[in-house]
């Protein structure tokens, strides 16, 4: 004979308080009265498990498929006299059902409080960094652009990318052998159709499709046969502007875009200088002073202390009459400036190249950079 396993007392405690111990060949009554018994204890451990990993010890304990307590309940079912077997087996499912019931509520309850989380993750782990996303520095150029003239009455126009040689040149007054035409200046797409190196255009567009009184702002992308390099990129946002009325002058485009610079660029001093454009005459480009030095000379400013803006002009009668406008009757002014080396300047960004890279590190350092207000 083997001598039995001591038994700790507390555990022979645990033990009666678990178990419900069924004699070998019950009879009615004792089955009843012990399958009611192991409802109620079987209840009580489930709802004593403070863990999915608890609930499922207990649940082996009482409803598992070989030792499990219930088990041994079906096995004495089938020893009863016949007679008995009816009322002891609907007490069985009675008790099999509220035990499986008492289970699932406390399962619920555990998924729910996310007892066990604290084996399924680390709570001392760093957070996963949130990158909510910000608008591109360019983006936010066009966007306070667009909002100080839309002020000053003008409307949003857009154009194709894609445009005729007649739109993009032809009509705006280029000489017929202009350079700007040469296959090595320009992307052709087939025939004369070609990317357009330019959003003037839509100034032939706009004139076309709307009479004057016109007062328009047109953003849109061009296309250049350049390389890409610190200062340079073949494909690149415009801003471009038409003010079309009678009786408009070269006052009216000095006053309004002297009063765009101060709104955009603060009280710094601009200086227009003349120029040449075959769509505009007389032609000037705008200056404005440089905000990196305040005009003392700076590797921005390339020593000059001066960043040119825009180029501008009154629009050239020949570019009025290609679309059937009266240039003796209407008069106007217009300009083109570059976005991408507004924001360059104005947010002290020394290549243009990281304006296209999509690094999300410095659209993450532009747009906190850029919440607050731009330095002036
Ligand atoms: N289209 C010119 C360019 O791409 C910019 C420009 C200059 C536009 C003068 C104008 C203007 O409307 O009047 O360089």
């Amino acid at each position: 004979m083997t001598a039995g396993l001591p038994l700790r007392p507390s555990a022979v405690k645990e033990f009666a308080m678990t178990s419900v111990i069924l004699p070998q060949n019950p009879n009615l009554q004792e089955f009843v009265d012990l399958a009611g018994a192991l409802a109620t204890k079987a209840s009580n451990a489930f709802a004593a498990a403070s863990s999915l990993e608890e609930l499922e010890e207990a649940r082996i304990e009482y409803l598992g498929d070989q030792r499990g307590q219930l088990r041994s309940f079906q096995v004495a079912l089938g020893r009863l006299p016949k007679e008995d077997r009816p009322q002891a087996g609907r007490q069985f499912n009675a008790v099999k059902q509220q035990i499986s019931e008492a289970y699932e509520t406390r399962k619920l309850e555990l998924a729910a409080s996310g007892a066990s989380a604290p084996t399924l993750a680390d709570p001392t782990m760093p957070a996963r960094r949130q990158w909510r996303g910000a608008k591109h520095p360019v983006t936010l150029v066009i966007e306070e652009i667009e909002g100080i003239f839309r002020e000053l009455g003008f409307t949003i126009a857009t154009g194709p990318e894609a445009e005729t040689e007649w739109y993009n040149f032809g009509s705006l007054n280029f000489p017929p052998n202009h350079p700007a035409m040469d296959l090595h200046d320009t992307l052709y797409l087939r025939g004369d159709v070609l990317l357009r190196t330019h959003t003037s255009p839509v100034q032939t567009r706009t004139l076309q499709r709307y009479a004057p009184p016109i007062r328009v702002l047109i953003p849109g992308r061009v296309y250049r046969r350049d390389f890409f390099d610190p200062s340079h990129a073949p494909a690149f946002e415009q801003i471009e502007g038409l003010c079309i009325d009678e009786g408009i002058s070269f006052v009216d485009l000095k006053a309004t875009l002297t009063r765009f610079a101060n709104r955009f660029f603060g009280k710094r001093p601009t200086r227009f200088r003349p120029s040449f454009f075959p769509f505009t005459e007389p032609s000037a480009e705008m200056d404005v002073q440089c905000g990196v030095c305040g005009g003392a000379g700076c590797a921005v400013c390339k020593q000059t202390g001066w960043v040119e803006i825009l180029g501008s002009g009154m629009v050239h009668p020949a570019v009025l009459e290609a679309t059937g406008v009266d240039s003796e009757r209407y008069t106007g002014w217009a300009f083109g400036m570059g976005p991408a080396r507004i924001a360059l300047s104005r947010y002290g960004i020394p290549d243009i190249r990281v304006l296209y890279d999509s690094d999300v590190r410095f659209l993450e350092q532009a747009a906190a950079q850029l919440s607050g207000k731009a330095p002036e």
